[in-house]
C-alpha cells in the first residue's frame, strides 16, 4: 500500500479515536456540571406515561425532585394512585392522574382517554413530556410465533400512544414557546444493528429515534427540546451474564434526568454509553450471532416458564426460579 494511503487511513482513525474521546469528555463534563433547572427552563410540570414501575416510576420521583408537579398516565388506578400518593408524601409536589391504557388508542375507549389527557393539562405550564410506557411482550419469539393481537398492541403502545400523546402535548409547549420532550427508546433504538426475536419490538424504538430526530429538528427553533434517550434498564436482565454493566432504574433515571435536553438522540448512562461504543466495534455478522443466540437462549427460558406455568404441579417452577 503507499504511504499516502497508510497517512489517509491513519488520519480517518485519529479522527474516529479523537470523537470518541470528545464524546467521553462531554459525558463525564455533563455528569459533573449541576443539572438544569427543568422547572425554570421549561416549566412547572411534567406529564410521564407508564410511571408505576421501572424507569417510569424513577423517572417520575427524579422529576418530582427536582420540583416539578407532574400528570401520572397509566392503565391501573390504584397503582396510579399509589404512585401518585407516594409521589406527593415524598417530595411534596402536586399531581394528577389520567387513566390510559394505551393499547386502546385509537379506539373509542383511547379517545376518550385521550380527550381527558387533554383536559388533564390544560391551563397547565407542562414544560416536559416523558413518553416512558413501553412494552416487549411477548418477548423473545420468531414472528410466526407470536399471536398478530399482541404484536399490534405493541404497536400501538410503544409507537402510536406516544405519537398521539407527543402530539396532544406539543400545542401547549408550542404556545408557550418552551418544553422538552423525551421518548424512550432502547439498546435496540441505535447501538445495535438487529435485534432477532425481537423484531417488531426493535423496529417501534427505531421509530421512536426517527421521530424523535425529525422534530427535534422541527422545534428547536421553537423552544423545544425533543430527544429519545436509549435505556438499558436492567429489570429484563437482572440475570445478565455481565453484571457489571447491568444498570438500575434508579440510575438510569438520574442520568435520563440530567440528561434532558441535551441533543437528539442520546445513551445518559456512562455504563451503557460504553457498552454502545463496544457494539460499534463488533463486526455485524459477529453481533448478529451472538444476540440471536442470546435471545434463542431466552425464547427457551421463556417456553419453560410458560409451561411451568400451565402445568404448576411439575418440577420446571424450581429450574425457572433459578432464571428470575
Ligand atoms: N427493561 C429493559 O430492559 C428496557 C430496556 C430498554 C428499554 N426499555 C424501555 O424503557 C421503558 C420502560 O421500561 P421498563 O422496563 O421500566 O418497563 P416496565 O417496568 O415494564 O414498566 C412499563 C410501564 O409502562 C406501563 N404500561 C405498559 N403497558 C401499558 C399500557 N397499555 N397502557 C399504559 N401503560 C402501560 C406499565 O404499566 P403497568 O404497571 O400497569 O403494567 C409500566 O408503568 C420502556 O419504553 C421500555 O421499552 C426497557
Amino acid at each position: 500500500m503507499p504511504a499516502w494511503m497508510w497517512l489517509f487511513y491513519a488520519t480517518i482513525g485519529a479522527l474516529c479515536v479523537a470523537g470518541d474521546c470528545f464524546r467521553l469528555l462531554r459525558h463525564l463534563a455533563l455528569c459533573l456540571r449541576k443539572p438544569k433547572d427543568l422547572r425554570r427552563r421549561y416549566g412547572s410540570w411534567a406529564v410521564i406515561t407508564g410511571p408505576t414501575s421501572g424507569l417510569g416510576w424513577s423517572m417520575a420521583m427524579e422529576l418530582a425532585r427536582a420540583g416539578l408537579n407532574l400528570v401520572l398516565v397509566g392503565r391501573d388506578p390504584a397503582k396510579l394512585q399509589d404512585v401518585s400518593d407516594k409521589i406527593a408524601r415524598c417530595h411534596g409536589v402536586q399531581t394528577r392522574t389520567v387513566v390510559f391504557d394505551l393499547s386502546l388508542v385509537s379506539t373509542a375507549q383511547g379517545d376518550e382517554a385521550m380527550r381527558r389527557l387533554r383536559e388533564a393539562i390544560e391551563g397547565l405550564d407542562v414544560g416536559v413530556l416523558v413518553n416512558n410506557a413501553g412494552v416487549n411482550k411477548p418477548g423473545a419469539l420468531y414472528l410466526h410465533e407470536v399471536e398478530v393481537e399482541s404484536l399490534m398492541r405493541m404497536v400501538r403502545v410503544n409507537l402510536q400512544a406516544l405519537t398521539e400523546v407527543t402530539a396532544a402535548v406539543l400545542p401547549g409547549m408550542l404556545r408557550r414557546r418552551r418544553g422538552a420532550v423525551v421518548n424512550i427508546g432502547s439498546g435496540s433504538t441505535l447501538a445495535v444493528p438487529s435485534f432477532p426475536l425481537y423484531s417488531v419490538y426493535a423496529a417501534t424504538k427505531r421509530y421512536v429515534a426517527v421521530f424523535s430526530k425529525n422534530l427535534y429538528v422541527e422545534y428547536k427553533s421553537k423552544g423545544i427540546d425533543v430527544q429519545c434517550q436509549t435505556n438499558m434498564v436492567s429489570s429484563a436482565a437482572k440475570n445478565s451474564l455481565f453484571p457489571l454493566f447491568v444498570v438500575g432504574p434508579d440510575a438510569c433515571a438520574r442520568a435520563a434526568v440530567r440528561w434532558i435536553g441535551h441533543g437528539p438522540l442520546c445513551v445518559p448512562n456512562l455504563v451503557h454509553q460504553l457498552q454502545c461504543w463496544a457494539a460499534a466495534f463488533l463486526p455485524e455478522i459477529l453481533g448478529d450471532t451472538y444476540r440471536l443466540a442470546m435471545h434463542l437462549h431466552q425464547r427457551a427460558i421463556f417456553r419453560m416458564l410458560r409451561s411451568s406455568r400451565a402445568h404448576p404441579q411439575g418440577n420446571g417452577g424450581s429450574s425457572v426460579d433459578k432464571f428470575y
